[in-house]
């Protein structure tokens, strides 16, 4: 018999008739169950997170970081047990699970500490004749109910980069975790049931679209924070009306291995940075620019370590690739891989669906307008390219709607500083691949890539408003 899992709203267990069953896309065994909340139970969990407003706005710095603390520890309790529960649900490797799992309790450690150094300014006032004597102060306060809406690549630390830093800065939040993968965030609703968080100020609750696009448009909600695609994120955010909106997107990641870049650590790493979790990352490598004097050796290399991967279940130690999230996510890969050959492009490696499984794959040739470059693949496969010229480079790296993240291997200072200078993305990564991330980090794209920052010190900035108190000095009388 499968685990039921209901759902935490309002700070009750709570299930409906919508039944959700969640099933290994390895092989299509039952994970768990859980259902879809109803419009009435979203309404419930609205109106508790404003009622808890009331309680958690006004809760000291210690009490929020104690909260907080509580969260850690009972995930580090159960990092195993949820490490498992993510490589079932969503397929991931379990050694890449384990890590997710302990990026999940750095990402409530590090929110610890964060709730106890939101800080303000002083701001000298005394500028002008008029203003004689008087001097500001600024204090950040928490903004009210947040809506968070979480991606099935990381189903615990992404959604956790949502309520760590909401339950830090003093709000309340109500999250929709993914369909296909929800049960990793309801396993971690006990843990934040057990840390004492005021009733109704978290709510974790998998909605179908029509219930949770309420969480877009009720003007209740005074923040939404989406992680997600592009193409959803930005209608969301035409959507939201008055509210705030983060949005963290996908991308194209590009890097460049320059003419001095140090193979035996460029090579092993963008493996990695291309094939981890099937690719179903937002940062990871799609397109790779190899200086021509590096081309041959690093094709040669590249595709060694690429033939040395081992495609299988996530759920077995020595797995580096497992399956797609689901058929049509195969299906859409195998598309845009025919559709870049039939344009010209050529396969060095890969390029067939097994089932749900792609195998990792890597292109040369390929038109910049094909799909497998223009747009997020999101799917085990790569395209590289020869460069001449650094400059050259670095442009073909900005020929595109999206910037997250890029990466530049590369012994030479100077390129490194040109790189950090004139890569339009949220973050240059020197001698590593645009998928490296700490979970402090401020992380965020430009252009179609998103708005604002994640890593919890930036989120509580976008969850708070600087309020500005002026003191004038007075003389006695
Ligand atoms: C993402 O896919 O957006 C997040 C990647 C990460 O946190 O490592």
């Amino acid at each position: 018999m499968a685990r039921e899992y209901p759902f935490y709203c309002a700070g009750e267990w709570r299930t409906s008739s919508d039944r959700l069953e969640i099933r290994n896309p390895y092989n299509d065994e039952l994970v768990g169950v859980t259902y879809n909340a109803t419009d009435q139970d979203l309404e419930d969990a609205i109106v508790a997170a404003q009622r808890a407003f009331e309680v958690t706005r006004k809760l000291q710095g210690y009490e929020r970081a104690e909260i907080l603390q509580r969260m850690a520890d009972g995930l580090r309790k159960r990092q195993e047990e949820i490490a498992r529960l993510i490589a079932m649900e969503a397929g991931k490797p379990i050694r890449d699970a384990r890590v997710e799992a302990a990026r999940g309790v750095f990402t409530l450690q590090t929110a610890v500490e964060e709730a106890k150094r939101i800080g303000g300014e002083t701001i000298p006032l005394d500028l002008m004749p008029y203003s004689q004597g008087r001097f500001g102060i600024t204090r950040r306060f928490p903004i009210g109910p947040i809506a968070g809406i979480s991606p099935f690549n990381f189903p615990l630390n992404l959604a956790l980069h949502k309520i760590a830093p909401a339950i830090a800065s003093g709000n309340t939040i109500v999250l929709k975790p993914p369909s296909r993968d929800p049960l990793t965030m309801l396993t971690f609703a006990e843990i934040v049931e057990e840390a004492g968080v005021p009733k109704g100020a978290v709510s974790i609750m998998p909605m179908d679209r029509k219930v949770g696009d309420r969480l877009v448009t009720d003007d209740r909600f005074k923040l939404l924070t989406f992680t997600g695609s592009p193409d959803v994120g930005w209608d969301l955010k035409a959507r939201a009306g008055k509210k705030k909106v983060v949005l963290e997107l996908g991308g194209n990641a590009g890097v460049v291995v320059d003419r001095t870049a140090n193979l035996d650590v460029a090579v092993p790493r963008i493996r990695v940075g291309a094939f981890a979790y099937a690719g179903q990352v937002c940062i990871s490598v799609q397109r790779v620019y190899v200086h021509r004097s590096r081309w041959d050796e690093f094709v040669e290399r590249f595709l060694a370590e690429v033939r040395q991967m081992k495609m299988g279940d996530p759920l077995d130690e020595s797995t580096d690739l497992g399956p797609m999230i689901d058929d049509k996510a195969a299906r859409r890969t195998q598309d845009w891989v025919e559709s870049a050959v039939a344009e010209g492009a050529k396969m060095l490696i890969g390029g067939k669906a097994e089932g749900r499984f792609f195998q990792p794959t890597v292109l040369v040739d390929v038109p910049k307008t094909s799909f497998v470059c223009s747009r997020e693949a999101f799917a085990p496969l790569v395209n590289l390219w020869p460069f001449d010229d650094f400059e050259e480079a670095l442009a073909e790296v900005n020929d595109s709607v999206y910037g997250l993240q890029a990466g530049v291997f590369t012994s030479s200072l100077e390129h490194a500083l040109r790189a950090f200078e004139v890569l339009e993305v949220g973050g240059v990564i020197i001698n590593d691949v645009p998928t490296f991330r700490v979970d402090h980090m401020p992380y965020g794209g430009v252009k179609d890539s998103g708005l604002s920052r994640e890593g919890l010190r930036y989120a509580i900035e976008d969850m708070t408003e600087p309020r500005l108190l002026v003191f004038n000095r007075v003389p006695d009388t």
